[in-house]
């Protein structure tokens, strides 16, 4: 992408409205624009970190046999009132009438319409278990929309429903979420801790809430300090396999939100010197609860007995949305955003110190074909602005490399890259600098 054809508002002023440093961020770095309380348009910078996050953990779901689908945002209320839940969801939920005065509403979840689609087509034990998901716009008429998309009414989740004929398979199908989890955030460059949680207006009594830990997190959080050493289950996980000895392990110490915290449990469990107290970012969380929505809403399926029974079911969201503003809570410093490599919306910025010099023009564009051939999305700076501007744009969107090239390096042979995360810079030939970047 060229930076004089592309579409990249950036604030050189901080936005007044912005208390945390993800949505600040997000504000200056032209990834966002909000259009109401807690509604955003996403701007085409975001937008490509938005895609990124949605596309690993599609990949993680589909390796641990989940299927895509996509259900529609609006939903009827009646769907709601088989399970009992439109009555008790409260003023979280928009309610909507259409033009034949039929109630509807703007879907804040899918437990009961997932269930609807499967009791339609699915009668039989033969066909479990299955794992349906998918990405789609959520709303909930928060009361206090704030700090950007960490807390929005409208926002992106990912939610995967499990259907199982047993408790015992519908907890495998549960393991098999949870290790999927592991890996999703882990490869968003993130810590996420699995928390032993409430299961909420969503039910059940099985539950974790995955914490990434960030100042500016929501909740308190209570945690053996050992947890954030273990082992994240690699690519070639068996999800076949009996995955109850990585639940244990990632389960067996102690980690608790402050509305489950059980101080003397705490005490008890962990030692003084491995106690950590800090605030925490929920991006994701996974239920399992039984047959909460099957048996109102008669999901049934027959056994291998001929007996008609309640499917057991588990679902698992993420807040794909959500994410983006807390990989930038946990990478960023005074100057702005630090990708990590796959998160980041364009892998390298091309600085070009001086366009309209042909040997300068010459060489950049050489790095970008050549760049855009190894696959690292680059993001040229052919613009007119002066290089301290370009600099500080460069800083502040977050791209894992920065490669200089002006006259005075190319009269010498060299130019410069800059690794944005640590700051480090190396004066080498275009080639050789193309390929450290490739590396
Ligand atoms: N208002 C929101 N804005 C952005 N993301 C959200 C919001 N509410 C929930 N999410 C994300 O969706 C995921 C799954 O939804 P879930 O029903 O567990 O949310 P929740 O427990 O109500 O979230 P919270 O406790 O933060 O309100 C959450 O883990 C979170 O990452
Ligand atoms: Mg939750």
């Amino acid at each position: 992408m060229r930076l004089s054809r592309y579409f990249l508002p950036v604030l050189k002023q901080n936005p007044s409205e912005a208390q945390i440093a993800s949505h600040r961020l997000m504000l200056r770095a032209g990834m966002l624009r909000q259009e109401a309380a807690g509604i955003y348009a996403w701007l085409p910078l975001g937008h490509r970190v938005l895609k990124k996050v949605e596309q690993i953990v599609r990949e993680e779901m589909d390796r641990a046999g989940a299927i895509e689908l996509l259900m529609p945002t609006l939903q009827l209320a009646d769907l709601w009132r088989e399970s009992g839940r439109y009555d008790d969801y409260g003023a979280e939920m928009l309610r909507i009438t259409d033009r034949h005065d039929r109630e509807m509403l703007y879907g804040p979840t899918n437990e009961e319409m997932i269930t609807e689609i499967f009791r339609a087509y699915v009668h039989s034990y033969k066909d479990l278990p299955k794992n349906l998901y998918h990405i789609q716009w959520k709303f909930r008429d928060e009361q206090r929309p704030r700090f950007g998309v960490m807390r929005g009414r409208e926002f992106l989740m990912k939610d995967a429903y499990s259907f199982d004929l047993t408790e015992a398979a519908g907890r495998a199908s549960y393991n098999q979420m949870f290790v999927a989890y592991l890996r999703c955030f882990s490869r968003m460059g993130l810590k996420a801790i699995p928390m032993k949680a409430e299961s909420g207006p969503i039910g059940g009594d099985l539950s974790h809430e995955f914490i990434v830990l960030a100042q500016t997190g929501e909740s308190a959080v209570f945690l053996d300090k050992r947890m954030l050493d273990l082992p994240v289950p690699g690519e070639d996980v068996d999800y076949g396999a009996d995955l109850t000895p990585i639940l244990d392990e990632w389960t067996h110490l102690y980690a608790a939100t402050e509305d489950v915290h059980d101080a003397e449990r705490y005490e008890r469990e962990t030692p003084e010197a491995e106690r950590l107290t800090a605030r925490g970012i929920e991006v994701g969380q996974t239920f399992f609860f039984g047959d909460k929505y099957s048996r109102p809403m008669k999901a049934n399926v027959q056994g291998p007995d001929g007996v008609d029974t309640a499917v057991q079911m588990g679902s698992y969201g993420v807040g794909v949305s959500r994410l983006v503003g807390a990989i930038i809570e946990a990478s960023h410093d005074d100057a702005g955003i630090i990708w990590p490599d796959p998160m980041a919306p364009f892998g390298v910025g091309i600085v070009n110190l001086r366009p309209g010099d042909p040997e300068v023009d010459e060489a950049c564009e050489r790095a970008y074909a050549a760049l855009t051939a190894a696959g690292k999305e680059p993001l040229l700076d052919d613009t007119a602005e002066r290089p301290g501007g370009k600099f500080a744009t460069m800083d502040l969107i977050g791209l894992p490399w920065q490669l200089i090239i002006g006259p005075r390096g190319l009269a010498d042979g060299v130019v410069e890259i800059k690794r944005r995360a640590t700051g480090d810079r190396q004066t080498l030939p275009l080639a050789a600098a193309v390929r450290t970047i490739c590396e």
